[in-house]
C-alpha cells in the first residue's frame, strides 16, 4: 500500500455577512484553495432564520425522507410531509438560502459567476450519525461524489452548506486525501464502460442523460472508495467541525468527504464547465483524464 499523504486542507475567511465583498487579494486566495481540493470554511458566516422558522427544526420537517429538496428554478418541493404552514415556511427558508449562497460566491468566487448554474437546494433535518442505509447509499463512509442519475459529463459540483443547529451540535465530516491519489489508488482496477452500455441506461430513463466515460469512472471510484474497510480506516484523513453558525464552500466531486455526525444544514448544489476554472488541470474530469491517458467527456 502507498504510504499515506496528507489529508485535504481547510481554508478560513473570517467575513461575517451572504452579501459582504472579499478584497480581490482575498477572492484569488479562496480560488486557488478551493480548486487545490481545500475546504473554504466561514466560521462566522451564520445564515439567520425569520420568525417562525425555528418550527423547521424538527426532523419531522422532512417527512418520511431524509431530506428536502427545492428546485430554486421552478420553485417544486419534494419529500416532505409537511403541512400546507410548513411548505410555506420551508419554501421561504430555503429560497432565501438559494440566494444567500449565489450572493456568497459572486463576492467570493467572482471569475465562476458567470458560468455558474445553479441546482438544487435542499434542507438536512434529520441526525445524520446512525441512519440505516445501503453502503452506497452511506455518507458516513469517505467518498467524492457522483450520482447514478446525474450525470455532469466532466462538469463541477460545487456545494455551499450551512449549519443550522440550535443546540450547539456541531456538523462533523472526515477528509480525506487529495483527489490525485484517490485516483490513482482505484482508477487501475475500474473496467471501461461497455460500449453501448451509457446510452442504453439514458434511453431506459436509469440516467436523465447519457452517462460519458466520466460518470462512469466516477460512479466507479465513488463506490471503490465506499466499499473499502480497510481504505475507510486507514487512508490519510482529518477530522473537521463545522460549528453551528459557520458555513463552508467544496467540490464534493474532488474532495474526498464523509459526514459523520450533524443534524439541521441546509445544502445548495452548482454545476460549473471545467473550463469556467482559473485551472481546468486540477479538475476531476481532467485528473482522471492524464492518469487513463484518453479524453472521457
Ligand atoms: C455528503 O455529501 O456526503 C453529505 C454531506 C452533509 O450532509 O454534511
Ligand atoms: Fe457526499
Amino acid at each position: 500500500m502507498p504510504a499515506p499523504t496528507q489529508a485535504t486542507d481547510v481554508a478560513s475567511f473570517p467575513i461575517a455577512g451572504w452579501n459582504q465583498a472579499l478584497p480581490p487579494a482575498e477572492q484569488q486566495r479562496a480560488t486557488l484553495a478551493l480548486e487545490s481540493g481545500s475546504v473554504l470554511f466561514f466560521p462566522k458566516l451564520r445564515f439567520a432564520l425569520l420568525e417562525g422558522e425555528e418550527r423547521l427544526l424538527s426532523p419531522a420537517a422532512a417527512g418520511q425522507a431524509k431530506n428536502v429538496s427545492l428546485d430554486p428554478a421552478s420553485g417544486t418541493l419534494r419529500g416532505s410531509g409537511a403541512d400546507e404552514e410548513e411548505l410555506r415556511l420551508l419554501q421561504g427558508m430555503m429560497t432565501r438560502f438559494a440566494a444567500a449562497s449565489a450572493s456568497l460566491l459572486r463576492n467570493v468566487l467572482p471569475r465562476y459567476a458567470a458560468a455558474l448554474e445553479q441546482a438544487r437546494t435542499s434542507y438536512r433535518p434529520v441526525e445524520v450519525a446512525g441512519r440505516s442505509t445501503s453502503w452506497r447509499k452511506d455518507d458516513t463512509r469517505l467518498h467524492v461524489d457522483s450520482f447514478p442519475s446525474s450525470p455532469t459529463r466532466g462538469r463541477r459540483i460545487l456545494r455551499v452548506f450551512a449549519n443550522l443547529n440550535p443546540h450547539g451540535q456541531a456538523r462533523t465530516w472526515r477528509i480525506g486525501e487529495p483527489f490525485e491519489e484517490v485516483a490513482r489508488r482505484f482508477v487501475g482496477s475500474i473496467p471501461a464502460p461497455l460500449p453501448g452500455s451509457r446510452v442504453a441506461l439514458s434511453l431506459l430513463g436509469v440516467t436523465r442523460s447519457p452517462r460519458s466515460a466520466y460518470d462512469h469512472y466516477m460512479l466507479r471510484l465513488h463506490d471503490c472508495m465506499k466499499a473499502d474497510a480497510d481504505y475507510q480506516s486507514h487512508s490519510a484523513q482529518r477530522r473537521f467541525d463545522f460549528p453551528p453558525g459557520s458555513a463552508w464552500i467544496v467540490y464534493t466531486d474532488q474532495v474526498s468527504h464523509a459526514a459523520m455526525t450533524g443534524q439541521y444544514a441546509l445544502e445548495q448544489t452548482y454545476h460549473l464547465p471545467v473550463e469556467a476554472m482559473q485551472d481546468p488541470a486540477r479538475s476531476p474530469l481532467r485528473v482522471l483524464e492524464r492518469q487513463l491517458g484518453r479524453a472521457l467527456a
